[in-house]
């Protein structure tokens, strides 16, 4: 089950934290992976391909800043080049960059949605005009509990909260409109996993933050990486064919408490 050999993954945001997992997991059901994050991260990716080399996988890396079309076109146009299709996209890539609503500035919020939200959309329609040649896709948008609509609101993160709501919406969105084209959409909204994002001086988990999330959590800790990424794995097989425009909480219970 979960097979995924002769299928091209394209991962974002993928040279740590839960994007790098994610690779390493597409890699290990046979998907050739390409790794791609933004500028200096790009380098790092090179260390995540040569981990899936190491175990016999396949993968290439590329510098992508999901917020620029042109560098989604370029990085696209190279992986055709190389593998002749694209199958999976996980739309992982995304900033979070805590502050009061009232002290957020226009060039923040707009760098926040820019990356987050419209990053995901061209990266998305760039995908599957390519999985419509095949009329095989899957496209998995990572959100958050920090989207709205689950009876808890996030202090802090007016911005944040906005762009991984929107990636709700736009999953149902786009899980309607490529259903005729064989392309399935769907969203994983995690909870608390520990990624170098939130463990950052400032970020969700420094200092006594923690504890009061874990207390929050019935499972009483935070999440590995892992426990998304097996998310992501059933998503893009063939066995979630009958799944698509869901957005699937991965929280340890959080929301349910
Ligand atoms: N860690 C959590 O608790 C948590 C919870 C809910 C959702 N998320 C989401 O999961 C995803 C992965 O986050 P993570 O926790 O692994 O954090 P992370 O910071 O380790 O990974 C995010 C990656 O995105 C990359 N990135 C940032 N801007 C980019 C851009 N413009 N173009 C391309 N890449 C860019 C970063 O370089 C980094 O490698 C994010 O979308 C995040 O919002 C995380």
């Amino acid at each position: 089950m979960f097979e995924l050999k002769n299928k091209v993954a394209l991962v974002t945001g993928g040279r740590r934290g839960m994007g790098r997992v994610h690779a390493l997991f597409l890699a290990r059901q046979g998907a050739k992976v390409v790794v791609t994050d933004i500028g200096a991260g790009a380098a790092e990716c090179a260390s995540v391909v040569r981990e899936i080399q190491a175990a016999d996988g396949e993968a290439l890396c590329f510098d992508l800043d999901v917020s620029k079309k042109a560098d989604i076109d370029r990085v696209c146009d190279e992986v055709l080049k190389a593998y002749g299709r694209l199958d999976i996209l996980v739309n992982n890539a995304g900033i979070y960059a805590p502050k009061p609503a009232l002290d957020i500035t226009e060039e923040e919020w707009e760098t926040m949605i820019s990356i987050n939200l419209k990053g995901q959309f061209l990266c998305a329609q760039r995908a599957a005009r390519e999985m419509a040649k095949n009329k095989w896709g899957r496209i998995i948008n990572i959100s958050s509990i920090a989207s709205g609509g689950v009876g808890i609101g996030f202090a802090g993160a007016a911005h944040y909260a906005a762009s991984k709501g929107g990636i709700v919406g736009m999953t149902e969105t786009l899980a309607v409109e490529w259903a005729g084209l064989g392309i399935t959409v769907n969203a994983i909204a995690p909870g608390a996993i520990d990624t170098p994002m939130v463990r950052e001086p400032g970020k969700v988990f420094a200092g006594e933050m923690m504890e009061e999330i874990v207390q929050r959590v019935p499972l009483k800790r935070i999440g590995k990486p892992e426990e998304v990424s097996a998310m992501v794995v059933f998503l893009v097989s063939e066995e979630a064919s009958y799944v698509t425009g869901a957005t699937f909480y991965v929280d340890g219970g959080w929301l349910a408490a």
